[in-house]
């Protein structure tokens, strides 16, 4: 397979939200760093609204003068913007589609000389409910026609089904086109720099390599709040709820890197192959150890049903089922309308035996991963309060990334998951029997919510969500530390 000749990115669904939001400033943004020169790269946008090349440039650069222009020169922003081509057709019949891949075909005989490869990314920042056919349509119209190397690649965005039976069927509609290696889940939470760390971290560093075990860790949260609610994505949010949105991908796959067994090595599948087994070992989840929630004017977005059953708010206890976690809960928790925006890991280590401190109440070790706002890793643990007396106090030992890496921007998931795929790279993104396994842990319990078996209980906008939900944390054996 090559990596180097005639690249081009097809952006489809490229006038929607996704592709102004994520895609295409990630595109810019590895543009901007020197990975997409112009010579090479050509951007295509397809989607069904008649525009031209002029007005899908402008609706870009009116979504994002306010930030980027701070950041970067006009010229070059001005530069990236004649990289880009816009095609319309629809989704469903080849016209389009025929058009499109004679504009990739003229971009790739003028870049190409005669004995390059071609390499054709397609982007599909489309409704999950188009990926088969717009798969056939590429499959049947747009496949790289070069005998000399090169390769299509096909990346798809979550959510990837909405349980078991349908995440399946999509898989089999999909995987009859085209072969696992060429197919690119996107679970963006795999792109982001504290997630990417965490392999290094447990597997670089001798500290942690006898603590990470039933042995010395009581408890793991991965934890994820959002400080606003649905905000006009009601009518989608409404269909799958904070557990298709959230836990059921992004938080599983933290959990995946938290609790996998060390890879043989670092090969893509080495990885996925421990996390699978990690998700294979989860146990079917206890009604007694789920928590929903839904927050009070959620109903009131129009495009929200008044019955609505959707929770935006969930903690469940997951337990897996092996040597080296039997007993000890990983707590997952995610809701939207809280009273801050944050994610992390919080890793909480049982008490010391025969303490001679007495300073239980003063709360655990624990080692907390901040994935986001403000990268971080601290520590909590106990030393000796300073003065005269001999007593203790809770203190961190911190890594706030913002201050250790001042140099450093830290890129955006999204960047850095395109260029992975352009690179051939799959080990950040979902193969098909993770995704198989991440569903059979969630669908009887989706099913029941959908049946309306189970209610969510109602909290205030702005708040942790319910009270039962700290209860539960309680009950799983989380210990309040100071300050949290
Ligand atoms: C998306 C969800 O996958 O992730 C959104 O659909 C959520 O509901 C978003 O807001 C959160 O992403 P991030 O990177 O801002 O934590």
């Amino acid at each position: 397979v090559s990596e180097t000749g005639c690249l081009s990115i097809v952006v489809l669904g490229a006038s929607g939200d996704l592709a102004k939001k994520k895609t295409f400033p990630a595109l810019f943004n590895l543009y901007r760093q020197g990975f997409l020169q112009s010579n090479e790269v050509h951007i295509f946008g397809y989607a069904r609204t008649k525009i031209s090349d002029d007005d899908l440039r402008n609706r870009i650069r009116s979504f994002w003068c306010v930030f980027l222009v701070a950041c970067c020169s006009i010229m070059l922003m001005t530069e990236w913007f004649y990289q880009i081509k816009y095609v319309s057709g629809s989704y469903d019949t080849e016209g389009g589609f025929r058009m499109l891949d004679k504009e990739i075909s003229l971009h790739e005989e003028f870049r190409n000389s005669t004995e390059g490869s071609s390499r054709r990314l397609f982007y599909l920042a489309l409704p999950p409910s188009v990926y088969p056919v717009v798969c056939r349509m590429i499959k049947l119209c747009c496949m790289n026609k070069s005998h000399l190397g090169g390769w299509t690649r096909i990346v798809v965005e979550k959510p990837f089904g909405k349980d078991l039976d349908s995440a399946e069927k999509l898989s089999n509609q999909i995987g009859e086109l085209f072969e696992e290696p060429q197919l690119y889940r996107i679970d963006h939470y795999l792109g982001k720099e504290l997630v990417q760390n965490l392999l290094v971290l447990r597997f670089a560093n001798r500290f942690f390599l006898p603590l990470w075990n039933r042995d010395n860790i009581d408890n793991v949260q991965i934890v994820f709040r959002e400080d606003f609610g649905t905000e006009g994505r009601g009518g989608y949010f409404d269909e799958y709820g904070i557990i298709r949105d959230i836990i059921q991908n992004h938080l599983l796959q933290v959990l995946c890197l938290v609790a996998m067994e060390k890879p043989v090595s670092l090969k893509p599948e080495h990885i996925r192959d421990e996390k699978v087994k990690v998700l294979q070992s989860v146990m079917p989840i206890k009604d007694e150890e789920v928590v929903l929630g839904q927050y009070n004017g959620y109903r009131d977005d129009p495009t929200v049903p008044d019955h609505s059953n959707t929770p935006t708010f969930a903690t469940v206890v997951l337990r897996i089922h092996n040597e080296r976690w039997e007993g000890v809960p990983f707590i997952l928790k995610a809701g939207k309308a809280l009273n801050s925006r944050k994610a992390e890991i919080r890793i909480q280590f049982k008490d010391v035996p025969g303490d001679i401190f007495r300073c239980k109440n003063q709360g655990r070790n624990e080692f907390v991963i901040r994935l986001q706002p403000s990268e971080a890793m601290y520590m909590k643990l106990t030393v000796k309060q300073p003065g005269l007396e001999m007593s203790t106090v809770q203190s961190e030992l911190d890594l706030s990334y913002g201050q250790r890496y001042q140099q450093v921007t830290i890129p955006e998931a999204y960047e850095r998951l395109i260029l992975d795929t352009i690179r051939g790279d799959q080990q950040h993104f979902v193969r098909r029997d993770e995704l198989r396994a991440a569903w059979e842990i969630f669908t009887p319990l989706l099913h029941r919510i959908d049946d309306g078996e189970f209610k969510p209980l109602p909290y205030q906008p702005g708040s942790r969500g319910p009270a039962e939900a700290d209860e539960l944390l309680e009950r799983a054996g989380y210990v309040q530390t100071h300050g949290y």
